[in-house]
């Protein structure tokens, strides 16, 4: 086991997370793995709206986007340093001097859809601006501009407080008459470590950080539904910043963050807009953030909702179809994104940056391949965007580093110039190695395969792996992997493999397999043998006759 693998390992089994968020993020996308390119592998920060544009010509013009590529990824680098005079986001004005509207509308008219990129931090890997506090008018943005997958990265994040502030009471006031009520400490019900603390300047709750306390007021009334302003009496206390979780009849929850604090007097009042309902209402304080995990949760959840909330808010005032956007989460494996990013997106990063190397397709992969219980419909791991065609990669270790891809389920984003793929008489170069690769549709069936389950790895001896994928209609996928730099003689029972309880196919004497780069279908009873090249793999579609 490689040593990123042996931590990777160790990290997996080593879990303390609070899980603040709700339900699985369901925007009806991505129920099987997106497919489609991106301009960072490549490219990097030399990208213009051209580039983009003719890629995407290229993607349909080479008829990789009938073979599913369909998204078009603006990676960093697309924004201007400058948002523009509302605070929104706009495109760099020399080199995406169209504008990004008008760039979705060309790429849409191609029948492609266009994505973007931002960073759930105060800028991007790249330094520019970024979502972070910003959520809700950068969904917008994106909405009105008719994006449809939005990768989010963690750059410059700043993480949630996992302190609470002390309570010193609450009042509510009425948005319209301004008349105002007061609650005393000593009407909420305290649970967990939340206790009174009789100080002499201001008797407050304490005990509400990291999780483990909070007080509720069950009993506020108003005579009428609608927006008031809840006031927060704040016992100051230290430099750094607070934050509190106000849960409304348990059901709507509002996020706040307080400053640190320097101030010379003892108290302070900290204010946001809730909606009440007529009648009794039940507030209740806490801070859910325990860790740094609970925080990516959470921020990166705010994202969701909000993309959620735009694209549906745009096409009602507009009438027009929504257009969901498909929510990818970059935050590089860090905070365990599978135990949580499938209630916050739709797919997540779970390792850091790839490169066009085989230590780092290998390395990915070893890490990736032990996830497969938390990818599925609507939420995939993501081992990274594909490196095929870019780079020292030999023939061998492009194909198996697309198989892989296609046996995890992963997203396949290609990462390579795909405009090479169109010769100069317009005709397609369907002899390039790398387009033959990234074309081949028994493959990518795969990869599309309707059940969404990534392949589990049943057998390894360090150097060979078996992996299977169950597909639709009781087949499945067997995968020969060899890691090895020198030829392999591999084997596998299929018998064994087909009654494995991952796959759950009846056993049976025949089988009939396709070899999926040779295409050779042959029949087999039950042991496949075969050779297998260094760093490669052969790949079976099985089925049970
Ligand atoms: C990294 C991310 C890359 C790329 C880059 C852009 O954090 O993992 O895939 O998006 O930022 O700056």
């Amino acid at each position: 086991m490689s040593k990123f693998s042996a931590f990777a390992q160790k990290a997996v089994n080593s879990v303390k997370f609070n899980n603040p968020i709700g339900e699985i993020y369901d925007n009806s996308v991505a129920l099987t793995p997106p497919m489609g390119w991106s301009s960072w592998n490549l490219f990097r920060n030399k990208i213009n709206e051209d580039l983009i544009y003719e890629t995407a010509e290229a993607l349909k013009d080479s008829g990789l986007a009938d073979c599913g590529y369909k998204y078009v990824n603006i990676d960093d680098c697309w924004q201007s340093s400058m948002r523009d005079k509302n605070g929104r986001l706009q495109g760099d004005l020399s080199s995406f001097p169209n504008g990004i509207k008008n760039l979705a509308e060309r790429v849409n008219s191609l029948g492609l859809k266009l994505g973007i990129y931002s960073s759930n931090g105060t800028l991007t890997c790249e330094d520019l601006p970024a979502s972070l506090g910003k959520e809700a008018i950068d969904a917008d943005t994106f909405a009105e501009w008719g994006i449809e997958y939005f990768k989010y990265d963690f750059c410059h994040n700043i993480p949630i407080s996992t302190s609470a502030p002390k309570i010193g009471g609450i009042t509510v006031t009425d948005t319209k008459t301004y008349e105002e009520t007061e609650y005393n400490i000593d009407s909420a019900v305290l649970s967990g470590e939340a206790e009174i603390i009789n100080d002499k300047h201001l008797r407050y709750i304490s005990g509400l950080s990291s999780n483990s306390g909070a007080c509720e007021f069950k009993n506020i009334y108003v005579r009428e539904s609608g927006e008031y302003i809840l006031t927060i009496i704040v016992r100051k206390s230290g430099r750094n910043e607070k934050h509190l979780d106000i849960l409304v009849n348990g059901t709507d929850i509002y996020r706040t963050d307080l400053p640190g604090t320097k101030s010379p007097t003892p108290d302070g009042k900290h204010q946001i807009k809730i909606k009440l309902s007529e009648g009794e209402n039940n507030v209740k304080l806490y801070n859910s953030v325990a860790s740094r995990r609970d925080s990516a949760a959470v921020q990166y959840s705010v994202m969701g909702k909000e993309l959620k909330r735009a694209t549906k808010e745009y096409a009602e005032k507009n009438g027009c179809e929504e257009k969901p956007i498909v929510f990818s989460i970059c935050e590089w494996g860090r905070n365990f994104p599978w135990q949580w990013g499938s209630k916050a997106g739709n797919l997540w990063r779970t390792t850091p940056d790839i490169l066009p190397k085989w230590f780092s397709v290998l390395g990915i992969y070893e890490f990736n391949v032990m996830l497969y219980k938390y990818s599925g419909i609507g939420s995939w791991n993501d081992p990274d965007m594909l490196e095929v065609g870019n780079g020292n990669l030999t023939y061998e270790e492009n194909k198996s580093h697309f198989t892989l891809w296609c046996m995890m389920a992963a997203p396949l984003i290609l990462g390579n110039d795909v405009r090479k793929f169109i010769k100069s008489d317009g005709s397609v170069d369907i002899n390039n190695p790398t387009y033959k690769i990234l074309s081949n549709k028994k493959l990518i069936a795969v990869n599309q395969d309707k059940l969404g389950i990534q392949c589990r790895r049943v057998k390894t001896n360090g150097a060979e792996d078996i992996l299977v994928k169950p597909l639709e209609n009781g087949e499945f996928a067997v995968c020969l992997f060899n890691k090895a730099g020198s030829l392999a003689r591999m084997e596998c029972s299929l018998k064994e493999l087909s009654s494995h309880p991952f796959v759950g196919v009846y056993s049976s004497n025949e089988f009939e397999i396709n070899e999926l780069w040779s295409d050779d279908i042959l029949s087999v009873s039950d042991k496949l043998e075969t050779t297998v090249p260094p760093h490669g793999v052969k790949i079976y579609r099985v089925k049970v006759m």
